[in-house]
């Protein structure tokens, strides 16, 4: 249902994420070089450079043709289309998106089939049930969300995904300069205000007090083949069973007081 969703969803985003669902949907439409790369790169012939570990997901994750998955921040949808192929899912995974433009572009990749249900929404107010999902991916998202918000994500995540369920997100990671990170950042999302690139030490205290059961950084078989800027990837569990257990406070302390280059300013 691209570009069709029902405006009274977004309105319920917090006002940082309106503001980026804005800045997204008149980026998308510019007729300049730096636009026209971008929807290139997030469409089908770069997904398997800017997404290419998508291919040792489901191996990663042990994914199962009946589970069902959430592709968060999904942009044209390319990778949930992909994943649903790779993985042989009987169910078609959901793409949940903010900008409209966006989800627009996605419609139109998919126009002959159907491989992804397109939803229109904020990461931090997701319009499912609970425990709806086996697995909800993250491509790109974190960057895009606001320490507060980012949380508050995680959160949401933790409320949808089922009992041992699985938060796989990836993300462009700084680097020891900070005049490099501030190049990255505007090369990334020039026309975005929020873009934050953080390291595992600044992004997992969050997921562990969200409750997430296993907080791991991931190396992934197959690399990331473009643009050459390094990745981060985190493997979020939810708790099997029962109440989240409280988190590990000595880990969190040690996460947050790492050097990791990604600590919020
Ligand atoms: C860099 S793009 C990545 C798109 C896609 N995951 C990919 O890998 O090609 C980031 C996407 O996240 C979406 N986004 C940003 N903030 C969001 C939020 N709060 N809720 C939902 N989507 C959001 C943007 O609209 C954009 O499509």
């Amino acid at each position: 249902m691209p570009g069709g969703l029902p405006a009274a969803r977004l309105v319920t985003a917090r006002p940082e994420e309106r503001r980026t669902a804005h800045e997204y949907n008149s980026w998308m439409r510019e007729g300049t070089l730096h636009s026209i790369g971008m929807r290139l790169l997030m469409g089908k012939a770069g997904l398997y450079l800017v997404n290419t570990p998508v291919f040792a997901v489901p191996e990663e994750v042990g994914l199962q043709p009946n589970h069902r998955v959430l592709d968060l921040g999904c942009g044209r949808a390319g990778l949930g289309a992909m994943l649903a192929r790779i993985a042989g899912l009987v169910h078609n995974p959901v793409g949940l998106d903010i900008s409209t433009s966006m989800l627009a572009l996605a419609g139109r990749d998919m126009e002959s089939e159907s491989p992804v249900d397109l939803v229109a929404g904020a990461a931090t107010r997701l319009p499912f049930p609970d425990e709806s999902f086996h697995l909800v991916l993250a491509a790109y998202l974190f960057k895009h969300l606001e320490d507060e918000t980012l949380f508050r994500m995680l959160l949401e995540v933790q409320r949808v995904l089922k009992p041992g369920g699985i938060l796989l997100g990836w993300e462009f990671a700084p680097t020891s300069s900070k005049t490099l990170n501030r190049f990255h950042e505007w090369l990334l999302s020039p026309r975005v205000k929020t873009c934050r690139l953080r390291g595992f030490g600044a992004l997992a205290p969050y997921a562990l007090y969200a409750g997430f059961r296993h907080v791991d950084r991931l190396h992934l078989k197959v690399p990331f083949l473009f643009p050459p800027i390094p990745r981060l990837v985190v493997m979020l569990q939810k708790a099997t069973g029962g109440i989240a257990p409280a988190p590990d406070e000595i880990c969190a302390a040690e996460l947050w007081s790492s050097s990791d280059a990604a600590r919020p300013a």
